[in-house]
């Protein structure tokens, strides 16, 4: 097969701390490791960063915010230990993030993003997060008007739009919050990432791309589809779905 001669993935570089505040122009492609299979994970984390993911993202839930228990700082220790290079980005969709902002730095996490509703003012945290070496992003789920967000978005290196309620992988993806990406998009910086999340795959990715999305999430659409190269390309949009 022809070798294109590409840079390497990002994530094959020393994890740069500006990943999110200074990317390539193009979009990074973000498997949530919530679908590897945990039994193999270091492997699985190296598959996918071996074929092209920029980055790798850990979705933590507390059973409490979100409906489910999925992992804490010793899986991104775990990570960490199995891809020295990777750029860690943590979903903390947890009812009190402030508990967890350094125990996951101290699990060698590079971004933590937190979730607008359970924080009526989310600036110190941002604050405290940056304070510990990290880049930090604001989350808001598909029902939280983005009036909300607003009055804090220069606060973040990074924006979040959930297009599924937290919980678990392989939901519907939800287009009515699309318009809300390209009214974000619109107010960030050119430096500050719009990051999407939940039900991201090759069907939908096309719009995710056009509201303004750079920072693409996908679980089901990565882990449980097989091959890892072609999945992460489709959702990069070098490669077409077949027919479309
Ligand atoms: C919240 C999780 C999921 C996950 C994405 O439920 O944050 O959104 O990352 O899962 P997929 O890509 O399978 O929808
Ligand atoms: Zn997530």
């Amino acid at each position: 097969m022809a070798s294109t001669t590409s840079s390497p993935p990002i994530s094959r570089v020393a994890p740069r701390h500006d990943l999110l505040s200074n990317p390539p122009h193009r979009p990074l492609i973000a498997p949530s490791i919530l679908s590897a299979d945990f039994a193999r994970l270091g492997e699985e984390c190296r598959a996918v960063l071996d074929a092209g993911a920029d980055l790798l993202h850990i979705d933590v839930m507390d059973g409490h915010f979100a409906p489910n228990l999925s992992m804490g700082p010793a899986i991104c220790a775990a990570t960490r230990r199995a891809c020295p290079d990777a750029f860690l980005d943590v979903h903390l969709m947890v009812t009190d993030p402030a508990q967890f902002v350094k125990p996951f730095r101290q699990a060698g996490a590079n971004h933590c993003t937190v979730h607008i509703e359970v924080l009526p003012d989310p600036r110190p945290l941002a604050d405290t997060i940056r304070s510990l070496g990290m880049t930090a992003g604001l989350a808001f789920n598909p029902d939280t008007p983005i009036e909300r967000l607003l009055p804090f978005l220069g606060a973040f290196e990074m924006l979040l739009c959930m297009s599924v309620f937290p919980g678990f992988s392989g939901q519907k993806f939800m287009p009515e919050v699309l318009p809300k990406c390209a009214s974000l998009r619109s107010q960030l910086r050119d430096d500050q990432r719009l990051e999407i999340d939940g039900g991201v795959a090759p069907e939908t990715v096309a719009g995710c791309r056009d509201a303004g999305c750079d920072v693409l999430v996908a679980a089901t659409a990565i882990f449980a589809k097989g091959d890892y190269r072609t999945q992460i390309q489709m959702l990069r949009g070098s490669q077409t779905l077949r027919g479309a």
